[in-house]
């Protein structure tokens, strides 16, 4: 490894924000972005992009093409470092989209409302990290309102998440007396002042805890409180265990109103100083550090293009390691050939730029002429096939039915294509020549019946199964999985890679044959054929 390769990537730091709807993401990356210097005023963001869009907003989105693209992974630098922010979309019924983007993240920062605390997108976005062992960081937005009590909260956060927290900031007040947070690691008071201007940075005035300008600032009574606050944290919890929140069990804390611009700036600096650089991937074959010299990187996202009469897409690679350099040639392991990776591209909010190099850590959109799936490796060479890149169970199915049955061929191109790119998967089941489409949420039938149409010319209806739970279905004994396949044929299908897969109507039913088939192992995710199980 090169000594500028290693400074390289020790610069960089890629996460995502995960939330429920409404938390307020959209402001906080806005901000981070304002803080970053990527744009120069507030509201340039939030007033391009559809935020709550209903399926006929998503479709003329998806006929504008782009936004969705462009919107997708923000860089920029701050203080020396190059921050990646991946972009997930806000409606919960795109998850899945958002499920896989966790994958090519090497940490995640969780934003709470203070008011409604742990909410059940958070929940389910928090379990995918808590699952890859993901670096957490929390958030709490809104300390502007009327909120939940702080310790309330992070009991809430430790007890419905199953994570240790550690405040790194600490509320003063609340709603309409929030007066700042405190800074543990700093200790620092830094001060909330209520009229900034919110569209620019604003310069946070710091005072040290003992100052006399403290009690001047906050009064009396305020001051004791937080002076006993404070001791109540220290006195219950251990020093700061950087190596805990590495390891995905501890959460450092942070309180702030991000339409305030308050708390932007030490979530920043906390991603440089805490938040871990570009981190090692494990590929079937070996780990691949981050600095080696060889290129590897993986597809975690596909995503069609603007023009559909050219049917070309953007594939989204994260760099795991080596360098980048536009116009190199990459060994696509699953095809067993090198190709050229044309047009790298990153974006910048609803800018796109070419780029001439690019490191581990850094996330690059490439041309796709159709030969990219998710979880596709790229290597300079070597055979590796990087792990953790699943397929999330479906939440609801769909049987195909075809109007003009003269177009077979281009619904099953459609299928194909579409499934490649993780919008949709598609079933066959054990016992009849039907089709079957499962989605996460389900706007994305919707989405997928649009484009069916559109980018394929056939017209498909869509007719609802009574499923809701799906499991792959493995067994260390291939005759004990045959006999299970043969017993439940009615139930069984098989996946776009021929793996079998159950599915049933409801959690208890997969309860009990669990209960009742203990060879047979039931998984929530799937990382297609050839990958470790
Ligand atoms: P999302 O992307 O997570 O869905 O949330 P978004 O940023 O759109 O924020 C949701 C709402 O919460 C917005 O209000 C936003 O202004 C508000 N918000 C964000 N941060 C804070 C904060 O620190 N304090 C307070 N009080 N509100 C905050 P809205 O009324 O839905 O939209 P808008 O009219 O303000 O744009």
């Amino acid at each position: 490894m090169s000594v500028e390769m290693s400074r390289e990537i020790s610069k960089r730091r890629t996460f995502a924000i995960i939330s429920h709807p409404d938390a307020g993401k959209t402001t906080l990356t806005e901000k981070l972005l304002l803080y970053g210097g990527a744009i120069q005023l507030a509201g340039t963001v939030k007033a391009k992009r559809s935020k709550k869009f209903a399926t006929s907003d998503w479709m003329e989105i998806e006929k504008a093409r782009g936004i969705s693209v462009t919107s997708s992974v923000m860089n920029f630098p701050y203080n020396g470092h190059l921050i990646n922010l991946i972009d997930t979309p806000g409606h919960q019924d795109f998850s899945e989209d958002t499920y896989r983007t966790l994958t090519a993240v090497d940490s995640a920062l969780m934003l709470i409302d203070a008011a409604n605390g742990v909410e059940t997108q958070t929940k389910k976005l928090f379990e995918v990290c808590a699952l890859r062992h993901t670096p957490v960081m929390a958030f709490v937005n809104k300390m502007d309102r009327e909120g939940r009590d702080p310790f309330a909260l992070m009991d809430e956060i430790e007890k419905t998440l199953g994570i240790a927290c550690y405040p790194v900031t600490w509320p003063i007040g609340m709603g309409a007396t929030f007066r700042g947070v405190y800074h543990r690691m700093s200790n620092q008071l830094l001060i909330f002042e209520k009229n900034a201007d919110r569209a620019r940075p604003v310069a946070l005035k710091g005072l040290a805890l003992d100052s006399p300008e403290v009690v001047a600032e906050l009064g009396e009574e305020m001051t004791q409180s937080l002076i006993a606050e404070i001791e109540l944290l220290t006195g219950a919890g251990d020093e700061f265990d950087r190596q805990a929140y590495l390891d995905g069990k501890l959460a450092p804390l942070f309180f702030g109103s991000a339409v305030n611009n308050f708390g932007v700036q030490t979530l920043l600096e906390a991603l440089i100083d805490i938040a871990p650089a570009p981190l090692k991937r494990v590929a079937n074959e070996r780990e691949v550090i981050a600095d080696e010299e060889q290129f590897s990187a993986f597809i975690f996202k596909v995503q069609a293009n603007m023009d559909p009469s050219h049917r070309d897409r953007v594939a989204f690679m994260r760099i795991c390691s080596g360098r980048f350099e536009r116009n190199m040639k990459s060994f696509h392991v699953r095809l067993g050939r090198d190709m050229r990776l044309g047009r790298p591209t990153q974006f910048m909010a609803q800018d796109r730029s070419l780029v001439d190099e690019a490191y581990a850590g850094d996330i690059v959109g490439i041309h796709d002429p159709g030969v990219f799936r998710i979880g596709d490796s790229l290597s300079g060479g070597e055979a590796l096939h990087f792990t953790g890149i699943p397929v999330f169970a479906p939440e609801h199915f769909a049987r195909v039915v075809l109007v003009d049955p003269i177009k077979s061929k281009q619904l099953s191109k459609a299928l194909d294509q579409l499934s490649e790119e993780g919008a949709v998967q598609v079933f066959r089941p054990a016992h009849s020549n039907d089709q079957y489409l499962g989605v996460v949420g389900p706007l994305q039938f919707e989405v997928v019946l649009y484009r069916i149409l559109a980018e394929y010319g056939v017209q498909v209806r869509f007719v609802n199964l009574p499923y809701g739970v799906a499991r792959w279905i493995t067994s260390a004994k291939a005759e004990k999985l045959a006999e299970f396949i043969q017993a439940n044929s009615q139930n069984v299908c098989y996946d776009q890679h021929q793996l079998p897969t159950i599915l049933v109507d409801e959690p208890w039913r997969l309860r009990l044959m669990e209960e009742r088939n203990p060879e047979i192992q039931f998984s929530a995710t799937s990382e297609g054929p050839g990958m470790a199980r």
